[in-house]
């Protein structure tokens, strides 16, 4: 069969050095890809002033998948890269379902009391095309004293029921068969609305999953006092957004959280990126954990079928993680994905 084509979009910041440690060990695995670089970011936008221009985003189309690092640097105005590069490619995309599971692993140190890896083991389907990230905005009278500032949420009957079917489909493939729609429908009545009925009606296809209903507040409070509440989340980009750091920091932290960006349907190619940006604060001095790539690599092979490649990487991840309990503290980005690779390759 032929090699997997795999665009690798390192981005910016410490994107760049977490995603050669995701290539190593992607290579290590024995999965055959050829893979495409795409210099898209920061760097490239100060030297062109492009973000993402249309005859790239024509070509990425025709990938297998994307891996992507992290996008976005203080010396661009905010949201420019995130929104001309990052969510463009969600949207174009329609990567509708953005995959981040929170899983304790063991030997993982948890800033909560008395949990262990059976207590925290989440999935979170969060939206990915929609919500305040997609929705219109503006402002009159900028500047002065009587400034208003609006930014609307979109929902769709059609965005949001193929990601709750999605969800619905993943809870009943889990032993516990548990979906909780998180939202804030007590004061979003419109989208709130929109989605309680989408999940009382779908749910009714799917007699075996029990569904639940939590506010985005209590959602919040719950993933850190009760996160045995929870096996599948299905919620809007923004609550998503913010869930999932917090899910990160309950399952070790930011640089353990992987994520996909899924086209279900695979009209386009499936993104895979670590939960955290480019954190430029520590770019450059191999410090950043690359395991949160590497993570994202192993739901890479998985959304490729291959779940042999995919467990080999997330034992490797395991059986690493656990050997830091032994006192590996300060490995450099290098040496963790040299340690992984190695334990791929054994
Ligand atoms: C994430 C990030 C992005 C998001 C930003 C960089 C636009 O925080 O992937 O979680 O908000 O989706
Ligand atoms: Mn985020």
């Amino acid at each position: 069969s032929r090699n997997i084509r795999l665009a690798v979009i390192p981005g910016d910041g410490i994107g760049t050095e977490v995603v050669a440690e995701g290539l190593k060990v992607l290579e290590a695995v024995g999965a055959k890809f050829d893979t495409t670089h795409y210099d898209l970011g920061a760097a490239r936008y100060h030297r062109t002033g492009e973000t993402l221009p249309d005859p790239v985003m024509e070509e990425l189309r025709g990938y297998d998948a994307i891996l992507l690092g992290a996008i976005g640097d203080p010396s661009v105005p905010p949201g420019v890269l995130e929104r001309d590069v990052l969510l463009k490619l969600r949207f174009a995309f329609d990567h509708y379902v953005n995959l981040r599971p929170v899983k304790l692993l063991p030997g993982v140190e948890t800033p909560l009391a008395d949990v262990s890896p059976e207590d925290i083991d989440i999935v979170v389907v969060r939206e990915g095309t929609e919500s305040l990230y997609a929705g219109t905005g503006g402002v009159m009278r900028r500047g002065t004293p009587h400034e208003i500032a609006t930014q609307e949420s979109l929902n769709t009957a059609h965005g949001v029921e193929r990601v709750v079917r999605y969800a619905f489909d993943k809870a009943a493939s889990r032993p516990r068969k548990k979906l909780t729609l998180v939202h804030k429908t007590n004061v979003l009545t419109f989208a709130g609305d929109l989605w309680q009925r989408t999940v009382t009606r779908v749910g009714e296809e799917y007699p075996d999953v029990t569904t639940d209903y939590c506010h985005i507040d209590a959602a919040s409070m719950f993933f850190v006092s009760q996160p045995q509440r929870f096996d599948v989340v299905v919620t809007d980009n923004l609550f998503g957004d913010i869930i999932t750091d917090l899910g990160a920091a309950i399952a070790g932290g930011i640089g353990l959280a992987a994520s996909g960006n899924i086209n279900p349907e695979r009209t386009a190619p499936s993104m895979f990126e670590p939960v955290h940006g480019s954190a430029p604060d520590i770019a450059g001095q191999g410090k950043a954990d690359p395991t949160a790539t590497i993570l994202s690599v192993a739901m890479l092979l998985d959304h490729l079928g291959m779940k042999d490649e995919a467990a080999k990487v997330e034992q490797a991840v395991s059986d690493d993680i656990i050997e830091r309990l032994a006192g590996w503290a300060s490995r450099t980005t290098h040496e963790i994905g040299d340690d992984i690779t190695a334990r791929v390759s054994g």
